[in-house]
C-alpha cells in the first residue's frame, strides 16, 4: 500500500519520478505527490486522485531539480485529499518525506511536537516524521533520520530530502518494503523493482532496521544504530517490457495472456531446484497453508493435490484468521505461506508466528528478496514476472504450477504426472485463443447485478477465484460457493436475475454438478457453464457454454480459470471501469 520513490542523479528528477510512480501506482492510487529540491527550496506538488491529476497539475512546469521524491497513496490515516497527500514537510518546508506504512505511536509523537509549538497541516501519521527530522537536524540528514527512526513504532518505509543537502536522499525501512536501485551517476529508492527498471537492474534489498544514504555517486547502508552494513547488489531478472502494457489495453489482459509463459517458467524453475528442496511433505504431521485473497484460493487447489499425492492432511487458513486463532502449531508442521508480493503483512506475521512455534516455514512468492522470501526457512518462487494489474491472474496459475509440482513430487507416478503437465501451457494458449467468445458472453451478462459461481472438488476454489475477479474489478456482487452446498442456502437466491456460473469439467464430480445445473434451471436461473469442448450435455442444459480443452482431471484448474478471468475482465472493461486499478483495492496490502 502506497508506493514511494526517490531519485538523485545526473538527469531531471521529475520525469523519472513520475514514470516510476506510474509503475508503482498499483500500490495505491487515491492521491500522489512529489517533492523536488531546486534552487535552495523544496517544490511540493500533490493532488488527490489518480496520478494523472498530479501530472495535469505539473503540466508545463519545467523543474530543473535533479533530486526528488514521489509518492502514490492508499489512504490509511486521513481521507484522500490534497492536504493528506504526500510528501509531508516540516513547518519551514526544509524537509520533505514520503512514507509507506503506519506509525502506530504517531498520536503520542504528535502531542509531544504540538506541546513544543509545532503546527500540523494534515491528519496523517506521516507528518510526524518530517517534524521529527527537522527537530533532530544538526547538519547531517543521516544523523537526523537515525534519531527519528528510533522514536517510531509501527511499520514504515520512508524517504526524505532536504534543502540543506540538495543531492542526498535518505531512506529507512522497518516492516514495509524498500529497495535501492544502483545506477551510474544516479541512484534510486523505491518500494518495488518495476519502478526503477528503465534505469537499472542492480538492486539492493534493504532489510528491516536499515537506513540507506544516497547521493548520485554513492549508496551507503546503515543499521538503525548507525553501524555500516555491507549489502549485496542483486541483478533482477525482470525487464522493462514485462512491466509495460505491450499493446494490450490493460495490464490485466496482458497478464492473462502471459499465463502460458508464467506457467512454463515456473515449472522449469521448480524442476531446476527440485533435487535440492530440503523437505518432503510426508515428513510432516500436517501441512498448513497460509495466504490471503487469490493466493488463498491457490492454496485451496493445492490442498487437493497435496492430500492426493502426498497423503498428508492439509489445512488452508486465511492469514488474518490464523494470527488471532488458536491453531496448535509445532515442529511437526510444515507451513507454506503463499504470497505473490511476498509482503502481505498478515501472511508475513502469520508465518513469523508459525516459525516461532517451531514449524518449518516455506514461502511461495513471486518477488525475490521480498520479506516472506527472506524470512522463510525455504522459498519456492513463481516465475511470473512483475504483475501490475491489481487483480492477480498470472501469478495465480503460476502458484498453482508450483503447488502441483510440489505435490506430485511425493507420488510414485511423479514422472508421468510431470510429463502430463507439460501439455498445459499449449492448452492454455488454445483457451486464450477463444477470448472473443468469452467477450461476447461478457457483453450479454454485463448488466446483471449479482452472480453465483459454483464448482465442486478442484473447481470449487476456481469458482471462488472467478467470483473474486468479478467483484474486484467490476464491483458486481459475485459469490463463490461449493456447488453441493447450494441447496443449503444460496438456492433461495436463484431467479432469472441471478446468473450462475458453473465450473464443470469432466471430473469425478461431473454428474453431481450437472444435477446442480438442473436445480438452477428448474428455478428459472440462467446458467453459464465452463466445461470441456464437445460437452453436449452442458451445451444443451446451460444458457451459455464456454468450452475449454479437455485435460486430465488434476489439471483442470489451469484451464477453467482462464475464461473466468476473461469474463470478469471484459465485463469491467465494457463497463468502462479502471480494470488495473479498481477502487479501494491495492495490490500489496501492508496494513493489517
Ligand atoms: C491484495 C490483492 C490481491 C491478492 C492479495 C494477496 O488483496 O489485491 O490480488 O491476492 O492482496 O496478495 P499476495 O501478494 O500476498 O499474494
Amino acid at each position: 500500500m502506497c508506493g514511494i520513490v526517490g531519485y538523485t542523479g545526473k538527469d531531471l528528477a521529475l520525469p523519472i519520478i513520475l514514470g516510476a510512480l506510474e509503475r508503482l501506482e498499483y500500490r495505491g492510487y487515491d492521491s500522489a505527490g512529489v517533492a523536488l529540491v531546486e534552487d535552495g527550496k523544496l517544490i511540493i506538488e500533490k493532488k488527490a486522485g489518480k496520478l494523472r491529476e498530479l501530472v495535469k497539475a505539473l503540466w508545463g512546469k519545467n523543474y530543473k531539480a535533479k533530486t526528488g521524491i514521489g509518492h502514490t497513496r492508499w489512504a490509511t490515516h486521513g481521507s484522500p485529499s490534497d492536504e493528506n497527500a504526500h510528501p509531508h514537510t516540516d513547518e519551514k518546508v526544509r524537509f520533505a518525506v514520503v512514507h509507506n506504512g503506519i506509525i502506530e505511536n504517531y498520536l503520542a509523537l504528535k502531542e509531544e511536537l504540538i506541546k513544543e509549538g509545532v503546527k500540523f497541516r494534515s491528519d496523517t501519521d506521516t507528518e510526524v516524521i518530517a517534524h521529527l527530522i527537522a527537530k533532530y537536524y544538526e547538519g547531517d540528514l543521516l544523523e537526523a533520520v537515525l534519531k527519528t527512526v528510533n522514536r517510531l513504532e509501527g511499520a514504515f518505509a520512508f524517504a526524505v530530502v532536504t534543502v540543506h543537502e540538495p543531492n542526498r536522499i535518505v531512506g529507512a525501512k522497518k516492516g514495509s518494503p524498500l529497495i535501492v536501485g544502483v545506477g551510474e551517476g544516479e541512484n534510486f529508492l523505491a518500494s518495488d523493482i518495476p519502478a526503477i527498471l528503465p534505469y537499472t537492474k542492480n538492486v539492493i534489498v534493504l532489510d528491516d532496521g536499515e537506513v540507506a544514504d544516497l547521493t548520485p555517486e554513492s549508496v551507503n547502508v546503515y543499521s538503525f544504530s548507525g553501524e555500516p552494513v555491507t549489502k549485496e547488489v542483486l541483478v533482477t531478472p525482470w525487464d522493462l517490457v514485462s512491466a509495460e502494457k505491450g499493446g494490450f489495453k490493460h495490464f490485466m489482459l496482458k497478464e492473462i495472456h502471459e499465463q502460458p509463459k508464467a506457467v512454463v517458467d515456473t515449472y522449469k524453475g521448480f524442476l531446476s531446484v527440485e533435487p535440492s528442496i530440503p523437505f518432503s511433505l510426508k515428513d510432516f504431521r500436517r501441512v498448513l497453508v497460509i495466504a490471503c485473497g487469490t493466493s488463498y484460493h491457490a492454496g485451496l487447489v493445492g490442498k487437493y493435490w497435496m492430500e492426493r499425492y502426498a497423503g498428508v492432511p492439509v489445512e488452508v487458513v486465511y492469514a488474518s484468521e490464523f494470527r488471532y486463532g488458536h491453531f496448535p502449531v509445532s515442529d511437526k508442521d510444515l507451513v507454506i505461506g503463499i504470497s505473490q508480493s511476498g509482503e502481505t503483512i498478515d501472511t508475513k506475521f502469520a508465518l513469523q508466528s508459525a516459525k516461532e512455534k517451531g514449524a518449518f516455514t516455506v514461502g511461495l512468492v513471486n518477488v525475490v528478496g521480498s520479506a516472506i522470501d527472506r524470512e522463510s526457512d525455504y522459498t519456492l518462487y513463481t516465475h511470473a514476472g512483475p504483475e501490475i494489474g491489481v487483480a492477480a491472474t498470472k501469478t495465480f496459475t503460476a502458484q498453482l504450477t508450483a503447488l502441483y509440482c510440489l505435490a506430485v513430487r511425493e507420488s510414485d507416478e511423479k514422472e508421468q504426472l510431470l510429463k502430463r503437465f507439460e501439455k498445459v501451457p499449449a492448452l492454455m494458449e488454445r483457451t486464450l485463443s477463444s477470448a472473443e467468445e468469452v467477450e461476447k458472453k461478457a457483453e450479454k451478462y454485463m448488466k446483471y447485478k449479482h452472480f453465483l459461481y459454483l464448482g465442486r472438488y478442484l473447481s470449487w476454489p476456481v469458482a471462488l477465484e472467478g467470483a473474486l475477479k468479478l467483484k474486484e474489478i467490476s464491483y458486481i456482487h459475485a459469490e463463490g460457493y461449493p456447488a453441493g452446498e447450494m441447496k443449503h442456502g444460496p438456492i433461495a437466491l436463484i431467479d432469472e436475475n441471478m446468473p450462475v456460473m458453473v465450473v464443470a469439467p469432466k471430473d469425478r464430480v461431473y454428474e453431481k454438478i450437472v444435477s446442480n445445473v438442473e436445480e438452477v434451471k428448474a428455478r428459472k436461473g440462467k446458467v453459464i457453464a465452463v466445461g470441456f469442448e464437445g460437452d453436449g450435455v452442458l451445451t444443451q442444459k446451460s444458457d451459455d457454454f464456454i468450452p475449454v480443452p479437455a485435460v486430465d482431471e488434476p489439471l483442470t484448474p489451469f484451464l477453467t480459470t482462464v475464461p473466468l478471468q476473461l469474463f470478469a475482465y471484459y465485463i469491467a472493461s465494457k463497463l468502462g471501469l479502471d480494470v488495473d486499478q479498481p477502487r479501494n483495492l491495492a495490490k500489496t496490502v501492508t496494513v493489517e
